[in-house]
Order: C-alpha cells, then structure tokens, then sequence
C-alpha cells in the first residue's frame, strides 16, 4: 500500500477520527504527516487499524511528530527503552490508566501525547475511552469560564507513581522507580491549544491534586464538579482494540480512560510519548 490516499472519518461527534489508507510500516512522505497531524489537532485522538509494525517502525513513525519522551515509571520493552510497556497480567487486578486523566500534566513541560501499539489483547473488553477536553470547556457557562480563566491548578506525580501509591505492590513490576516520582508542575486551568489555539480544560482526576492557593479539601468538590461536567458521554469516544490498532492521543486536548474488565486475560500495549511544549 502507498501512503498517498490517506482518509479521514470521524469515529464519534465528540472526538476521536478513524485513518485509513495508510500502511506505516512504509515510509511516509511529509504531506502523509502533515494529513495525520492535521486530523490529530482536529480530532483529538486518531485511530489506525491492522498495523503490522516492529518496535523499530513504531518508533520511527513516533519520530515524525517530535522527540520522544524516556517514560521513567513504565517497565521498557525489553531493548527499546523508547517504548513503554502498558501491560496487565491476567493474576493482576489493577490496571495501568484505569480512571480518566491525561498523561504527563505533572511535568513542565506535558509531553504532546502518546502512539499506543496493541501486541496482545484479550478475547473481550479492555476499550480505551477517550473524551474531548475542547467540548467539555465549551459546554461551560460563560460565569464560569470567566472564573476557570484565572485559576491554575497543581499537578503531580507522586500519589501516583511514588512509593505511597495505593496500589504499588499490585503493580510492581510494572511501574518502576518510584524514587523519582518527585514531579510537582502548576498549569492553567484553562490553555490554549499550542498548534489549533483552542481552549481545552487542562485539569484531570489522575494528576491534579489541588487548584493553586486553595487547599486541598477546598479543591476537592470544585475539581470534582468540573470532573463530572467534563466526563459527561456526549464528550466521549470507546476505542475497541485489535492487535495492530493504534491510538495517537493528544494530552493537551483529550482524557483517556482504560477500561479494566478482562481479569483473568493478558493485555499488552506499547506506548511511545512524543515530547510537548509549555503550556499557557
Ligand atoms: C494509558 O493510560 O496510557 C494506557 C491506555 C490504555 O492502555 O488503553
């Protein structure tokens, strides 16, 4: 297949578009890339089906859209340290993104997104959700924009990924080096897209811990209102795996969810993050 016929269909009114055409074990040429960042800034999420890649062309198609980012908390796959192993065992009972949030907020510097790789999926279940961070800002009422404009909120990665996570012992193995879980980054509540220049709402159940100058237990039903506005079903898309299907997200713009309803089966995804830019 030459990459010369690339379409683009949206997967839902809210977010996400299905590529076709396109085979990216072949090189693509630069207008190839520029369709695929164009639908990713339009679309949030952009899916790509019956994907026959080695780590090398994963890694080199990650490539094409900036440097990649050395996940310091995923296990590698074994020789390509640029690849993030997102694995769930069948006697494990916790998942990795099981609950809805955005990659990296907890960093400077956010990365851009992530190209996720499915190489082992179970018979049923284990869908990625995706919701539009774009649409969930403009739902908003115009009092309330105008309040989340002068707000920043505090990020971190420590309940996270640090040696106090809640479920550690389950995912041992999986997520390593919890002594560098020490990232602590304050964003505004609302940015503005680097490359569309759209507003998104930029917090997240994940990473967000508190809006700046507030304490914690003030913060805490205020996130939780803007959380339960922003995860409402007409902002979402349910990505259905196969092994070969890709997922290229765009954390600026979208919450993931990856849903935990296979225990039992074996779930194996790679993930490359693409390195972002700061955020205003
Ligand atoms: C993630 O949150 O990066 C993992 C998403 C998934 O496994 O579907």
């Amino acid at each position: 297949m030459r990459n010369s016929h690339i379409e683009v269909t949206p997967t839902s009114g809210a977010v996400g578009a299905m590529i076709s055409g396109v085979d990216l074990a072949r090189p693509l040429d630069a207008g190839a890339v520029d369709a695929i960042r164009a639908a990713l800034n339009e679309h949030g999420v952009i899916f790509i089906r019956e994907q026959k890649l080695s780590p090398e062309q994963h890694i080199a198609f990650a490539e094409r859209f900036g440097p990649i980012n050395v996940n310091r908390f995923f296990k590698a796959a074994p020789g390509y340290p640029e690849i993030a192993e997102v694995r769930k065992e069948p006697e494990q009972k916790t998942n990795i993104g099981g609950g809805w949030h955005t990659d990296h907020s907890y960093d400077q510097i956010p990365a851009l997104g992530s190209v996720l790789l499915a190489r082992e999926v179970p018979p049923r279940g284990g869908d990625t959700l995706f919701a539009s961070m774009a649409l969930a800002y403009d739902a908003l009422s115009p009092g309330l924009k105008a309040t989340l404009e002068t707000l920043r909120a505090v990020h971190s990665s420590r309940h996270v990924f640090g040696t106090k996570s809640p479920s550690a012992a389950d995912r041992a193995g999986r997520i390593v080096n919890p002594e560098l879980a020490t990232q602590d980054a304050v964003h505004p509540v609302v940015i503005r897209h680097p490359e569309t220049g759209r507003k998104t709402l930029y917090v997240n159940a994940g990473f967000t811990t508190q809006i700046e100058g507030w304490t914690v237990d003030e913060s805490k039903p205020f996130l939780d209102m803007l959380y339960a506005h922003a995860k409402r079903p007409e902002f979402q898309y349910r990505f259905q795996w196969h092994v070969g299907s890709m997922a290229f997200w765009d954390n600026r713009a979208t919450w993931h969810y990856a849903t935990n309803d296979y225990h039992g089966e074996r779930r194996l995804m790679h993930r490359i993050t693409i390195e972002g830019c700061a955020l205003a």
